[in-house]
């Protein structure tokens, strides 16, 4: 991917959210405030063309990122740049049209971000209207069907609401929308995770065709590694809020450093060997709002040590991917890694 310019970049992001008891409540039986560490110095890029893939497990913080980046939550430190631009500079309602229209989002429940008191085709005419790309009319229509097939939809389907179409339909329908002002940028949050496997498919394929036929680039947040491998060229593995392990795709699903990357990378289903990839991971993700010192995953880690439990690690690079492991640095993990290329995790399916 080198060479391509970068169009987002997310330099230091970090978001808390104030979790506090009303201030009555504080005084009255002296409960404390309580912060919630939803994301924690999160650095990336993302280069124009390509797909960046944010996977963890949930509450980890994947969409708090989203949000940020689509100026829908502001950061408590750090900053985002698109195109060139600080989110920061869009306070207005009239500086913030070009950076939304050049960036759209697409979410798990198709359901929840589709008026279903609107017709399809005034859902997908919107974004047109909004950034005064077609005026209302006959070449609107004209937009709105051309639109629709390009999604694998009817002309006719623009008359229809959205309880008339499955799940994979409506998917296609925020799809047909998030296309509609033309933009560089779109932000999949967990775009496939409430379909059917087959119909995931058909979703994710749509997807790449668009990406290469339109020179889409895309940041997809998956909790499923089968979903990341077959789309990412670059991945960043979060753990408690935090960036674990970043870098190439390919390289971290076929050589995972981080025993968090591990340990994801082994509840995949192995089909050449049906006794490997049934690992779950042991214990719970801990509180955001109580992160374990030093390295947040050093509860569930095997190889953890004295020094992970008061010491943060910070990120090192390893190979063609950034690492935040002492045991990385210090070389004393395993030689065996459980990596796989991305053909066969793909194959492999859902963890
Ligand atoms: N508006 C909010 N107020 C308080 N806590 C929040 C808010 N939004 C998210 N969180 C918390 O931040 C953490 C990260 O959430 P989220 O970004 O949705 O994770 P993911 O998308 O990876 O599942 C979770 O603990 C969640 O409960
Ligand atoms: S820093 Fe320590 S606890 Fe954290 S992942 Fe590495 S070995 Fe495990
Ligand atoms: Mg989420």
């Amino acid at each position: 991917m080198s060479g391509r310019p970068t169009i987002l970049s997310v330099d230091n992001l970090t978001v808390r959210f104030d979790a506090s008891p009303p201030f009555l409540r504080r005084v009255l039986t002296g409960a404390r405030r309580r912060t919630v560490h939803a994301v924690e110095e999160v650095d990336f890029a993302v280069t124009e063309g390509s797909t960046f893939a944010l996977v963890g497990e949930s509450g980890c913080g994947k969409s708090t990122v989203a949000r940020t980046i689509a100026g829908i939550q502001a950061p408590t430190a750090g900053g985002v740049s698109f195109m060139g631009v600080d989110i920061a500079a869009f306070r207005t309602r009239h500086a913030a049209m070009p950076y939304r229209r050049n960036l759209q989002m697409i979410f798990q429940d198709p359901y929840a971000s589709l008026n279903p008191r609107w017709r399809v085709g005034r859902i997908v005419a919107e974004p047109m209207v909004t950034h005064g790309l077609a005026a209302p009319g006959p070449a609107l229509r004209g937009k709105v069907s051309e639109l629709l097939e390009t999604v694998g939809l009817s002309t006719d389907d623009a008359r229809k609401f959205p309880h008339q179409f499955s799940g994979g339909q409506r998917q296609r329908i925020s799809i047909a929308r998030a296309l509609a002002s033309n933009p560089a940028f779109i932000i999949c949050d967990e775009p496939t995770s409430a379909l059917d496997v087959s119909v995931q498919a058909q979703i994710l394929n749509l997807m790449k065709r668009l990406q290469k036929e339109l020179g889409l680039t895309y940041l997809l947040i998956s909790h499923n590694l089968a979903v990341v491998a077959h789309m990412a060229q670059s991945l960043g593995v979060m753990y408690l809020g935090r960036l674990v392990e970043r870098g190439d795709a390919d390289q971290i699903l076929t050589r995972p450093r981080h025993p968090y990357t591990r340990l994801l990378l082994d509840t995949v289903p192995d089909p050449h060997a049906p006794d490997r990839g049934r690992t779950r991971l042991q214990g719970e993700v801990p509180s955001p709002l109580s992160p374990p010192a030093g390295c947040a995953f050093h509860p569930r880690c095997p190889f953890a040590e004295e020094r992970c439990t008061r010491e943060l690690p910070s990120p090192v690079k390893v190979g063609g991917a950034w690492v935040a492991c002492h045991a990385v640095q210090e070389d004393r993990l395993p030689h065996h890694l459980p990596g796989r290329s991305q053909g066969e995790i793909v194959s492999g399916g859902a963890t």
